[in-house]
């Protein structure tokens, strides 16, 4: 059994970033489960799907899993459905503009973090870092290490504007406060959940927001 790392946060905590590197060096596995719902919002719109039609949404998400695919590396990152790689094209703005929509209808979660949890029990790596929104609480609520990462909103919105250089600034802090606000309505993870650890990274650079998170891995 795979040890499991449940990693929480909002948009331009760092994430996805230090996920990432963790898993890399310990040689383990991440699954980047915000890609999920980023593909799934694809799929939908691309089979004219009302997103605002929360049956019409949910009657996609059968065809969805059985389509979809993802890869685990931390060092090859790629989504796929069916034969289409999204990996680019589920990070654009339409997509992470009405992603929450998605995100939001329970029916939804409850098939897709199903899934989740089959992947966690499923994989035959030493172990498996699993970041999103409620992975510390609904996924993997028994996983030995989970990890709330935050910081500041300011800081965020500027490490999300550094990443997209060139786009707007005032329309990417826009989409970034505008997606936390309806997150937060779904998944709380604007707070730690008893026994979640939280990890402030308004102060801390990158390498010890790492280091920060492999202390607690290793604790
Ligand atoms: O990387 P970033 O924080 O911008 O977003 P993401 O992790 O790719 O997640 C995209 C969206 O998926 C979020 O804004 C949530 O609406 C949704 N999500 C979720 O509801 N639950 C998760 N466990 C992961 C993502």
């Amino acid at each position: 059994q795979a040890v499991v790392v449940a990693i929480d946060g909002p948009s331009g905590s760092g994430k996805s970033t230090v996920s990432k590197a963790v898993a890399k060096r310990l040689d383990w596995q991440l699954l980047d489960t915000g890609s999920v719902y980023r593909a799934l919002t694809w799929y939908s719109l691309q089979r004219g799907v009302d997103l605002d039609d929360k049956d019409a949404v949910i009657a996609t998400v059968p065809g969805f899993l059985e389509a979809w695919s993802l890869s685990l590396s931390p060092d090859e990152r790629w989504v796929r459905v069916g034969d289409t790689d999204v990996t680019d094209r589920i990070r654009e703005t339409e997509i992470s503009a009405v992603v929450s929509k998605v995100a939001g209808i329970p029916e939804v979660r409850d098939a897709v973090n199903q899934r989740f949890r089959e992947i966690l029990v499923g994989t035959d790596a030493d172990g498996i870092v699993a970041e999103g929104r409620d992975i510390t609480t609904v996924v993997a609520p028994d996983a030995p290490v989970r990890i709330l990462l935050t910081a500041d909103e300011d800081v965020r919105i500027a490490r999300r504007l550094a990443e997209k250089s060139g786009e707007d600034a005032a329309r990417v802090a826009a989409t970034v406060t505008e997606r936390d606000k309806k997150d937060s309505r779904v998944t709380n993870f604007t707070a730690a959940a008893d026994g979640v650890v939280v990890l402030d990274s308004t102060d801390l650079g990158l390498e010890a927001t790492i280091q920060a998170a492999l202390d607690l891995i290793s604790a």
